[in-house]
């Protein structure tokens, strides 16, 4: 890989510190708080959730900061501290069966802590929600129901899957690792098109498995590309390639990569969806944009093509140069998040155009990634 420019470096290095500024801002002004999008600007409101899938982000976002705050230094302590408060109410939600959001939950926080300290009773924890993200498999289908219903297929899971991934590789349960697998032959079977584009959900026939078609919740349409799910595949994919090195998951998170770099505007930043009418196609979403950037920045260490590896890495800088300098939160001191232009659920009116935790939360690792 190529090397960040000093700009670029500084330019990021900034970027990350407001992210650390606006974190502590928040848990300061909302304690024991964790939020999902803001209203206005503002992370705490009456806003419904529709579902509870984003509590792993924020201290997520504080673990971060702790690995990367000079060690021993009192910024160093502040965020450990605040990581194990806000991680640990989680524990919990292991045996969640209620969202098909355990990896959200459970890869930002337990496993980042796990990864700090290898204390088994972390390891338990993660071992545990893999197991119970395991029991949403549909053996008639082969795929891990989203939270709608056990004919429903959602994309965003397999940015979840990961988790029994996890679980299957340090058990060495075959079971959980043919679920993980089968799961995402699924899911590039029935939501992910020949153009690299992908669906947002997929309805089976829960009698004979059968798939039947592709809908959405929150795109445009069944057959548009909603580009958050896009990132969530394209994410989503490396992570299956990095557990079970099937190529067949490398050439899909590839295929979703050169669909989002050949479909977006030359910054890099979306509409929040690519076949949304001209007149809405200007709403943004910021998120998407993040995601992409980290999983670029992860895809780009696998792919075996210097070329493309190159184009990956150049896309996912580009796309930081551009959140950082046009949609950073910075110039409007009343505004809390740290990346503006994020949406959540345009058809619920939830979100639109606002700070959103998981926006914030992969802003920060793809600094991360390309920082360190
Ligand atoms: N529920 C996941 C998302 O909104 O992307």
């Amino acid at each position: 890989m190529i090397h960040l420019s000093n700009e670029s470096g500084e330019l990021f290095t900034q970027a990350f510190g407001f992210a650390q500024k606006q974190v502590r801002r928040l848990i300061e002004k909302n304690p024991g708080f964790y939020p999902l999008y803001t209203k206005n600007g503002a992370w705490k409101h009456e806003g419904p959730a529709w579902t509870h899938w984003c509590d792993g982000f924020l201290p997520g976002m504080m673990w971060i900061f702790h690995k990367h705050a000079a060690p021993d230094s009192a910024d160093s302590k502040y965020w450990l501290e605040n990581a194990i408060k806000y991680t640990k109410p989680l524990e919990p939600r292991k045996h969640d069966k209620e969202i098909h959001d355990l990896g959200f939950l459970f890869l930002s926080t337990y496993y980042r802590w796990y990864r700090l300290t290898r204390e088994p009773a972390l390891r338990e924890v993660l071992l545990e929600a893999g197991r119970t993200m395991a029991l949403r498999y549909k053996e008639k289908g082969q795929y891990l129901k989203s939270f709608v219903g056990d004919n429903s297929l959602f994309i965003d899971i397999m940015m979840n899957v990961g988790i029994v991934f996890y679980a299957a590789r340090e058990t060495g349960d075959r079971r959980l690792r043919d679920i993980a697998v089968r799961h995402s032959l699924t899911t590039r079977r029935t939501l992910v098109r020949g153009d690299g584009s992908t669906a947002h959900e997929g309805i089976f026939d829960t009698d004979t498995g059968e798939f039947l078609r592709q809908t959405t919740h929150q795109g445009y349409r069944g057959d548009s590309c909603w580009s958050r799910g896009l990132t969530w595949a394209l994410y989503g994919f490396t992570t299956a390639y990095e557990y079970s090195r099937d190529p067949h998951f490398l050439q899909t998170a590839g295929a979703c990569a050169d669909y989002y770099i050949s479909h977006s505007p030359a910054d890099g930043v979306p509409p929040w969806d690519f076949n949304a009418p001209a007149e809405n196609r200007t709403l943004l979403d910021t998120s998407s944009a993040a995601i992409c950037a980290s999983g670029l920045l992860r895809l780009c260490r696998l792919e075996p093509d210097p070329l493309k590896a190159h184009l990956y890495w150049s896309c996912a800088v580009q796309i930081l140069t551009t959140l950082c300098e046009k949609h950073l939160a910075k110039s409007d001191p009343k505004w809390e998040g740290i990346l503006r232009g994020g949406v959540y659920h345009v058809h619920k009116g939830l979100g639109v155009d606002e700070s959103v935790m998981w926006g914030e939360y992969f802003f920060c690792e793809a600094l991360e990634r390309v920082l360190w």
